[in-house]
């Protein structure tokens, strides 16, 4: 499984021969400047809610992928597939066979509007269970309890990406509890340095893992790991 990281939430996850795209925002990410969404080539998107800092480039990443199919909550799959774009309708708790591998939609605890302040359901996490590897996408969330039924009900995790960023979603001493909640030593940083609310001390917060025989990546924005 190749993780390419664009920045803030927004990943490219090569495994089971596709290419699964998280949270597009790059045009409106300051870090992200060197990239431009219409030049993201993928087969799905998986949208985590939908606040801007995470659909900005929804719409121009289907523009250039008409194939792609936009997993999401029902109320993401109800907004994009009247726009005319092909969409995967999921809910909390639930999990689908795809091409790629099983996804199961995960509970996350933060709030969910589109830009325009209209309803977009419940956020959610994903849990990807593919012939390459098992990767868990948190979204934005809080630490909370409910990963805890993540090593229950699916299969072991290779890797986890979580929020770490503070303000908005847990900070990464959460993290480094969630990843023992959710059973994985291989945690993935998201969703910091974005914006002023939530910058981090990037040697802090990897020592912290280290110090618990953990480890935590921060990709840097444009190059890829391998898992
Ligand atoms: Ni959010
Ligand atoms: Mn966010």
């Amino acid at each position: 499984m190749k993780i390419t990281y664009y920045g803030h939430s927004c990943f490219l996850i090569e495994a089971g021969g596709k290419r699964l795209l998280t949270d597009p925002f790059i045009s409106g990410n300051p870090l992200a400047s060197a990239f431009k969404a219409s030049d993201i080539r993928c087969d799905y998107v998986l949208q985590s809610h939908g606040h801007a800092d995470h659909i900005y480039d929804l719409e121009t990443v289907l523009q250039n992928n008409p194939e792609a199919i936009v997993v999401g909550i029902w109320e993401i799959h109800d907004r994009y597939s009247q726009k005319g774009y092909k969409t995967h309708p999921m809910n909390i708790g639930g999990s689908w066979q795809f091409d790629f591998g099983k996804v199961k939609m995960v509970a996350a605890v933060h709030s969910s509007s589109f830009p325009d302040g209209s309803y977009a359901g419940q956020a959610a996490g994903f849990v990807i269970d593919t012939p390459d590897g098992v990767l868990y996408f948190a979204g934005d969330t809080a630490l909370t309890r409910d990963m805890e039924l993540i090593p229950m009900t699916c299969p072991a995790l290779d890797a986890a990406i979580l929020p770490i960023g503070s303000n908005f979603t847990m900070d990464y001493k959460e993290a480094l509890i969630a990843s023992d909640f959710i059973r994985c030593n291989r945690i993935i940083g998201c969703h910091f340095d974005t914006f002023g609310f939530i910058v981090i001390d990037h040697e802090a917060a990897v020592n912290t893992f280290a110090e618990s025989g953990k480890e935590l990546t921060l990709i840097p924005i444009g190059q890829h790991i391998e898992i």
